[in-house]
């Protein structure tokens, strides 16, 4: 795991050595710790049933609607969707770690175009689940996942389009910014474990619409994206004093996203395996 660092930040990389790197390594291994959690429970629980064609096993875990009898499309546009989900969520992973981006460009490029294919296949199918289906507990909620999939689209557009053209610097930039979006879904289990830690659940509704409901609704993917931004700017053209705070707001995110999947993995997904 030492080869992984914050080598991945557009023009002036942070170097390891110094705190903004260290956070951003420290960060990511517990993003990886977490994501690595969340891909065991997809191949362990999705993955058989989705595969075998056992749909109604979906349902031994709460869903919003998860099989339905007689509804074979529907099923089918949600066997594909957690199928899918593996392969982003492992893959996410494996294209920001810089050894294999260095050791290994063919698997960069190769897993890279997988990655930006599963993007648009889980937006474009979870708008359909959404708004098609049907599937969404509160209107807050279901508007603030569609904005996700719709920043999903474009920065795996303009992540594509500036690898094509071998604008290095920016792809990282955009590239970065995907993973942040692409990950609200995992970010959002991990929020509400984390805030449930913390607080016991404080502004939590019972058809999540209480007032953390609707906050994570859109923080599941504004606030990583936020926080990519912090980081892509101090690496950039920060000074002293902004990458020592950057620094310092990672270690605190990496800290929340250590105890968020804890929680996740006890709470949400080892109690269905
Ligand atoms: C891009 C990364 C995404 C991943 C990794 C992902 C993963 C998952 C997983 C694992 C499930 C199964 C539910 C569970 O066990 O918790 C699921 C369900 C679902 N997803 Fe996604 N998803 C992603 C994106 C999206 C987007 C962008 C939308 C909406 C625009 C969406 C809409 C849905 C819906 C409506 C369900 C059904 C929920 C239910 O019936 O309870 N997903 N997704």
């Amino acid at each position: 795991m030492a080869t992984i660092d914050a080598s991945f930040t557009p023009a002036r990389p942070a170097r390891r050595t110094d705190w903004l790197g260290r956070a951003a390594a420290f960060c990511f291994l517990s993003i990886a710790a977490g994501q690595l959690l969340f891909t065991a429970f997809i191949l362990l629980f999705y993955y058989p049933s989705s595969l075998s064609g056992d749909f109604a096993a979906w349902n031994s875990k709460p869903l919003i609607k998860g099989f339905v009898a007689g509804d074979t499309g529907g099923n089918l546009f949600f066997a594909v969707h957690v199928l899918m989900a593996a392969v982003i969520t492992f893959g996410g992973l494996v294209q920001l770690v810089p050894a294999i981006r260095n050791r290994w460009p063919a698997v960069h490029r190769w897993n890279g175009r997988l990655y930006l294919l599963s993007a648009a296949m889980l937006a474009l199918g979870g708008l359909w689940l959404t708004w098609g289906r049907g599937t969404w507990m509160n209107l807050t909620g279901a508007v603030g996942i569609s904005l996700d999939a719709l920043l999903i689209l474009a920065f795996a557009m303009l992540a594509f389009r500036s690898a094509r053209a071998r604008r290095f610097a920016e792809h990282r930039r955009w590239a970065l910014r995907l993973f942040a979006v692409a990950s609200a879904v995992w970010f959002m289990r991990v929020g509400y474990m984390a805030w449930g830690i913390a607080t016991g659940g404080a502004g939590i509704g019972q058809a999540m619409d209480g007032p953390f409901d609707l906050f994570l609704a859109f923080a599941n993917s504004l606030l990583p994206l936020a926080v990519t931004e912090l980081y892509i700017r101090a690496g950039t053209r920060g000074t002293p004093a902004a990458r020592k705070g950057v620094a310092a707001l990672l270690a605190v995110c990496g800290v929340v996203i250590l105890a968020g999947s804890a929680g996740a993995w006890m709470m949400m997904w080892s109690p269905y395996l």
